[in-house]
């Protein structure tokens, strides 16, 4: 008998024992948004009352030292060229009880890159994440065998853990007599799939049955992301839009056909925000705060990024953005219309590092605009605060955007977010109307086209509207107000594992 689609999960109190894997995670290494992400879900999970277990990678760039990293036991993996011995280091989650542990291996992570040399992949990408994944199920044995410790559930997050929903299936590290744990496998970006050459495909260990059209060959080459499409339990992704986006040829990336067939067992959880990090009353990279009952301060923190990027510190609307220089980010609308803005009253600031060419690009508009483009290129943490406490409006001309974290910054510092109508930038922003705004819902504005006119028109809406101070201060609040905390997404994503775990199993 199926539950009524009403009838939401099965409440079960008891606390679940949950693996969570992931490549990255705050505040040991972060490339982008998925750090985040696997940062603070294990810590909400923990708050839960569930018993949490992080694994990561131990990456030379992270300092065992400040976050407290011991050895806890050697492991044997077995490898394409034999056996070799690793290193599980231990450390907490600071400020919870949820516990990391991470694979060492130094011939392989011990580098300064976590995926990359100079904006090129490492050589040995499926090597390093194949041996990554089979560390993690013998690390499932010996936490059975130490601590007696069988998790329920494991959680992978994108392609460099994709084999682990596919070594559960096919290594089976569970004994007979214990059930083998349940798989989630979360795609924080279809765009990204882990795909080597088919010579590689010995490494990962598996047997030839799985290099099929069916699993893990695509077109001639090993797919990591496929593998785990295929053979995980349950799918989600990091929101409802884009969990049917991906089921298009526009944003499949030659997956949509794959993913379409798993689409009974595909969720949507929008990602939360750390809102103890993310708190302008709180935040100390921010030279004086404020909070949505006291905004008085937040043109202090205006005047303090103007200065901070030498633009002049007059009062005109000024737009912010912190990204990846890639071509996802759909920043290459926004360079097309920057000759357009820069002849209104208004600034622009950016801060971000990826692709040389839209690095070269915007570096030309600051050379060109010096007075009104404030450019840095760079990773900066407390500069991107800056930019979210600072700036008036947040632009995400994203082309596609499974989640985005930026906007539900802006949305918690009061910077209203413009954003293409595009995966979580469509769910988690409310666009402007005028109804909307009497009825103080809208917090943001939102255009379709993925081109520089939609671009420029929504951002020429918005600087009329931010005559009205009235209709601003609206759209401010409403977004300071929206709840964008991890605890809303936590509890989906309990709610999700426990689905899960009532699964026939397939
Ligand atoms: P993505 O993961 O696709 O890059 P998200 O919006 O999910 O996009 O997350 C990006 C994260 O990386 C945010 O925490 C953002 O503040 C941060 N970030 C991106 N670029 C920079 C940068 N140049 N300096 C500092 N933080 C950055
Ligand atoms: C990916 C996506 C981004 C998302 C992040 C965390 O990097 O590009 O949209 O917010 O993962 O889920």
């Amino acid at each position: 008998m199926r539950a009524s689609p009403n009838a939401g999960a099965p409440t079960d109190p008891k606390p679940l024992r949950l693996l969570l894997v992931s490549p990255e995670a705050v505040p040991f290494a972060k490339t982008g948004g998925l750090a985040d992400v696997a940062g603070a879900l294990p810590r909400e999970l923990a708050r839960l009352g569930h018993e949490v277990k992080l694994v990561i990678p131990r990456y030379g760039a992270i300092d065992g030292a400040v976050h407290g990293f011991k050895e806890w036991k050697r492991l044997k993996v077995s490898t394409f060229s034999g056996s070799v011995t690793t290193i599980i280091e231990q450390a907490s989650l600071p400020g919870t009880a949820a516990s990391v542990l991470a694979v060492r291996h130094d011939p392989y992570f011990g580098r300064d890159g976590l995926y990359q040399q100079a904006g090129v992949d490492y050589p040995d990408n499926l090597e390093r994440f194949a041996f990554f994944c089979r560390a993690v199920m013998e690390l499932l044995r010996a936490l059975r065998q130490v601590a007696g410790w069988v998790p329920d559930l494991i959680h992978a997050h994108d392609w460099q853990t994709a084999l682990c929903p596919v070594y559960l299936r096919t290594l089976s590290a569970a004994p007979v007599g214990i059930q083998r744990p349940r798989s989630l496998f979360t795609v924080h970006n279809l765009g990204y799939q882990g795909i080597f050459p088919a010579s590689d495909y010995p490494k990962c260990g598996l047997g030839p049955e799985l290099f099929t059209s069916r699993t893990l060959e695509f077109h001639g080459s090993v797919n990591l992301m496929k593998g785990g499409l295929v053979l995980a339990d349950f799918l989600s992704t990091v929101s409802p839009t884009y969990s049917r986006e991906i089921q298009t040829v526009e944003l499949g990336f030659g997956l949509d056909g794959v993913v379409a067939e798993r689409k009974d067992r595909l969720a949507g959880v929008v990602n939360g925000i750390d809102v103890e990090v993310w708190n302008p009353a709180t935040d100390s990279y921010l030279p004086v705060r404020y909070s949505a009952e006291d905004l008085a301060n937040k043109p202090a923190c205006k005047t303090a990024l103007q200065r901070e990027m030498k633009l002049p510190t007059v009062e005109v609307p000024l737009l912010g953005v912190v990204s990846r220089l890639v071509s996802q980010k759909g920043l290459d609308l926004l360079a097309d219309v920057v000759p357009e803005l820069m002849a209104l009253e208004v600034q622009l600031v950016l801060l971000g590092a990826g692709d040389p060419t839209y690095e070269a690009r915007f570096q030309s508009l600051q050379t060109r605009y010096p007075t009104k483009v404030g450019l840095r290129v760079g990773f900066d943490e407390g500069l991107a605060h800056r930019i979210e406490a600072g700036a008036d409006m947040f632009l995400m001309p994203s082309r596609y955007e499974p989640c985005g974290l930026n906007q539900l910054y802006s949305l918690r510092y009061g910077t209203v977010p413009i954003v293409r109508r595009t995966g979580g930038l469509a769910d988690t922003v409310v666009s402007y109307s005028p109804l909307a705004v009497k009825e103080g819902r809208a917090t943001g504005f939102i255009f379709g086209e993925a081109t520089s006119e939609a671009l420029l028109n929504t951002v020429l809406l918005a600087l009329r509207v931010y005559r009205d101070p009235e209709e601003w201060r609206s759209l401010v609040l409403a977004g300071m107000r929206t709840d964008v905390s991890w605890a809303r997404s936590a509890r989906a994503y309990e709610e999700l594992y426990r689905r899960v775990l009532a699964l026939e199993s397939k």
